[in-house]
């Protein structure tokens, strides 16, 4: 059969991007504009900025991904958007766009959940296995996820307060770094030749739930503390404890998980999944016990369009189209 091409929008945060995604698996463009020098003034995502400026960006990232695939508006066969979760004010820009697509070209309109697009971003590496687990880490989720199989998904874990990145950018913050701070707090933590002792969050001896805000609320205390002794904390030492009990915490229990639900695989998913001392920790232990590790390249890592085409396609060979009515969705789930 003809293979088929699916163009695919994700708007649901701060990054504007559309992919052509051939057959699943083989990327023809994937454009992805940033909006993080803008938000970078605010220390933060500021969600009516950010509506804005995907408004500004949505057409041209559009024109420009067909460009790149060397293709014709006409040529596509499906178009894939995300429904949510994040914040309903960018996601209607991507929505609204897609449905414009859809309607005027005659083509089927697919919705994919975001966090299912960070999953399906390992089928740029590998074709997936089922069961496998998923480990999902950004800055809006903190889930284990066990895939069923194409499309099934089951959490069977997740953070009671702070999503991983989102203690990362509040830590950063804290010691002064830019936003977003993981990729920064990443690279302190590595070059660090001690670390602050900090707690480990293990909850229940048998809960998959995670939680990082006491981890948080520990650095604002530590940092406060030697401020007042006028003790000077070394940025990177806290960086390196910080990402220690991090690693510890969230590598043991998808370890465990995934013995325990007999994955084939284990899948790192989200913004987080660049992280370096996260991915050496996982190697190490998956190597140990076996189990195939399948972590995304590094550009696919963040949100891009590229990753919601990969999951679309498997909603598209079902025939699981969505309605012109479809809503945006600030929570929505698995
Ligand atoms: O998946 P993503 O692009 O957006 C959400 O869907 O949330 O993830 C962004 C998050 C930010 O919190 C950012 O600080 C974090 O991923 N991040 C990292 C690294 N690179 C990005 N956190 C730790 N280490 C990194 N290397
Ligand atoms: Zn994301």
């Amino acid at each position: 059969s003809t293979p088929s091409l699916i163009l695919a929008i994700e708007t649901s945060c701060d990054e504007t991007s559309v992919a052509v995604v051939e057959d699943g698996r083989i990327i023809r463009s994937n454009i992805i504009s940033s909006q993080i020098e803008t938000h970078k003034k605010f220390g933060g995502v500021v969600p009516e900025v950010a509506s804005r400026q995907h408004v500004e960006s949505i057409t041209w990232i559009i024109e420009e991904a067909v460009e790149k695939a060397g293709i014709r508006l006409q040529d596509v066969d499906a178009v894939a958007v995300t429904q949510g979760p994040g914040l309903v004010g960018s996601l209607l820009v991507g929505l609204v766009a897609g449905k414009a697509l859809a309607f005027s070209l005659g083509l089927p309109l697919i919705a994919v959940h975001h966090i299912a697009g960070h999953i399906y971003a390992n089928r740029f590496v590998q074709e997936l296995e089922y069961p496998s687990l998923a480990l999902v880490v950004s800055g809006g989720h903190t889930e284990l996820v066990v895939l069923e199989g194409p499309g099934q998904f089951r959490i069977i874990g997740r953070t009671r307060d702070d999503a991983v990145g989102e203690a990362y950018d509040k830590v950063a913050r804290a010691l002064g770094l830019p936003y977003p701070g993981g990729p920064h707090l990443d690279r302190l933590a590595l070059a660090a030749d001690g670390a602050v002792q900090l707690p480990r969050a293990w909850l229940e001896p048998d809960s998959y739930d995670f939680s990082f805000s006491g981890l948080k609320s520990a650095v604002l205390a530590a940092l406060n503390t030697a401020r007042m002794k006028g003790l000077d904390l070394a940025a990177d030492h806290v960086a390196r404890g910080f990402q220690d009990s991090v690693i510890d915490v969230v590598t043991e229990k998808a370890m465990r998980a995934a013995k325990q639900f007999g994955a084939k695989q284990l899948l790192l998913a989200g913004g987080v999944a660049a992280n370096k001392g996260l991915r050496e920790s996982l190697t190490e232990r998956c190597r140990q016990s076996r189990l195939p590790l399948v972590v995304p390249p590094l550009e696919l890592c963040t949100d891009n369009a590229a990753m919601i085409a990969a999951a679309a396609h498997l909603k598209w060979e079902r025939g699981e189209f969505a309605p012109m009515t479809l809503k945006a969705e600030a929570v929505l789930s698995l």
